[in-house]
């Protein structure tokens, strides 16, 4: 099918069946183009959470999706591909952070965002790499188990040395392979260049950025920052949006010792227009979760809902 018929079939159906299409930024062109929001993680569970539509299609990683199926239970979610995954998320387990509780039980749980669904419900309340420092500062405990993201939790940490961080030793493989030296390089190449980066990429890397943020926050700097060259440590699917927001600057995207040879989350490109068609028309790939499991991962979400 042309690309064209795609999108008109999309665009039918969304309207026939009150559907609205989510998009992060690390999402395929066509994807984040058809979206009615593309956005944060933290935004778009804010616009799950809150849509009058009946169907919500979630163009993003699988936690993503069941966020919005957590935060809003009587919609419909759609997950075009649930093999699309998040490597991060899948580092955290149940019984290890349980293990940790027992360890340290005078600590609050923290988890990043980027977990599966079991994971929170044994976490006090979750963060994104937007709202993890107004998160932490807001918490009257000392002591932190965070998970599962060791380079958010160390970056916050350090902002934080009053208290004290216990550490999960999870990563993001796309953002881990992307070295300060990569930077540097194009530094050396473009010396005006400002360089931001998202918090989830190494302690060497996001030290000499000018700028850290999360992957909306990366595009309000980049595409309105003084100078026109802007080095983005993040994945590439967020050119798009960079570009059609500003496209007088010019963005650099590193090389990274990945496979790809660049910062790219394999995961995050499992979606397509052809498969969100193909859940629009026979309402497949629903996001089911327990109930019980439901309840209790909702409460560390609306407490973080509550901060910020
Ligand atoms: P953001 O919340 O910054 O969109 O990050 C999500 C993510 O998975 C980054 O790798
Ligand atoms: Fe997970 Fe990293 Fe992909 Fe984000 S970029 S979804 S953290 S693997």
């Amino acid at each position: 099918m042309y690309r064209g018929e795609l999108i008109d079939k999309i665009e039918k159906l969304k309207r026939e069946k009150n559907a609205v299409i989510l998009s992060h930024f690390y999402q395929r062109p066509e994807i984040q183009d058809i979206a009615d929001y593309v956005g944060d993680s933290l935004e778009l569970s804010k616009i799950a959470q809150k849509t009058d539509a009946e169907m919500i299609v979630f163009c993003g990683v699988r936690f993503m999706a069941e966020t919005a199926k957590i935060l809003n239970p009587k919609k419909k979610v759609l997950h075009p591909n649930p093999e699309s995954g998040c490597p991060m998320a899948d580092m955290a387990t149940l019984e290890g952070v349980r293990k940790l509780k027992e360890e340290y039980p005078d600590a609050v749980v923290v988890s990043y965002i980027n977990t599966n669904a079991d994971v929170k419900t044994v976490s006090d309340i979750v963060v994104t790499s937007r709202n993890a420092l107004k998160v932490v500062k807001s918490l009257k405990e000392e002591r932190i188990i965070f998970v599962p993201d060791q380079f958010l939790g160390g970056y916050i940490a350090k902002k934080v040395p009053e208290k004290e961080f216990i550490l999960w030793k999870g990563f993001c493989p796309p953002h881990f392979n992307l070295s300060k030296e990569a930077l540097l390089e194009l530094k050396s190449k473009y010396p005006d260049a400002k360089i931001a980066v998202h918090p989830e990429c190494n302690t060497d890397t996001v030290e000499i950025a000018d700028f850290v943020g999360s992957t909306s926050q990366i595009v309000e700097f980049a595409t309105t920052c003084e100078g026109d060259t802007v080095v983005i440590g993040t994945e590439v699917g967020i050119e798009h949006t960079l570009k059609k927001k500003n496209p007088n600057k010019r963005y650099l995207f590193p090389q990274a010792a990945d496979y790809c040879g660049t910062v790219y989350c394999c995961d995050m490109k499992k979606n397509t227009l052809e498969k969100i068609l193909d859940v629009l028309e026979k309402e497949i790939n629903e996001v089911i979760l327990p109930p019980d499991v439901m309840e209790k991962a909702r409460i560390p979400l609306e407490r973080m809902l509550e901060v910020v």
